[in-house]
């Protein structure tokens, strides 16, 4: 499946009833054969009236952070567990999660990117399902997941920003396969 596919395929999602509130969809964007790719949780207003991922105020925190790490935004593949806004941006449901975990899936199949950045508890939890986001962040898990703060947390408490900024440097060198990550086993948890 190529992203257009998937892209199309969301585009027409009716799978859960966020779809009769979303402005656009949101599915993510970025180069098929990125090395990195972030997840945050779910689109917000601007990004539902534009149908881009972060590129309301937790995405302008997010781009300061990649280029204070090195990495071009250009370069990295960026989505969302849901790919629909949830109503006054509250947390995305359980069954809206489910609903679109298929799209993730073929994203992280076609991308197959060499880390996975999970921005928050949501991914987190979508992903390795677990959450303890001050216990689990800068982490790396089965040699390619790393788990991070989200810029939303950021733009709340700027304190943890330069956290933020050393979780994404260190998924540009496991990426670049510069370092041994300190990988741990999820069944280790
Ligand atoms: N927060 C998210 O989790 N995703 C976005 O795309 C924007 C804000």
């Amino acid at each position: 499946m190529w992203l257009e596919e998937i892209n199309r395929e969301i585009a027409s999602c009716v799978r859960c009833p966020l779809c009769q509130s979303r402005t656009r969809v949101v599915p993510g964007e970025g180069p098929e054969d990125a090395m990195i790719l972030l997840l945050g949780e779910a689109p917000g207003r601007e990004e539902d009236e534009t149908g881009r991922p972060f590129v309301g105020r937790s995405g302008r925190l997010l781009d300061e952070c990649l280029v204070a790490a090195g990495i071009k935004r250009s370069d990295v593949f960026i989505t969302n567990v849901v790919k629909c806004r949830p109503p006054d941006n509250r947390r995305p449901k359980r069954g809206e999660m489910e609903s679109c975990r298929s799209y993730l899936r073929a994203q992280l199949e076609l991308i197959d990117p060499r880390t996975v950045c999970l921005m928050g508890n949501v991914a987190a939890r979508a992903v390795l399902n677990r959450e303890g986001i001050n216990a689990l962040r800068g982490r790396v898990f089965e040699g390619r997941f790393i788990v991070t703060f989200h810029p939303a947390a950021i733009v709340r408490n700027r304190n943890r920003k330069d956290d933020l900024i050393s979780d994404l440097k260190k998924a540009r060198i496991v990426a670049e396969g510069q370092e041994g990550s300190g990988s741990e086993k999820l069944s280790q948890l």
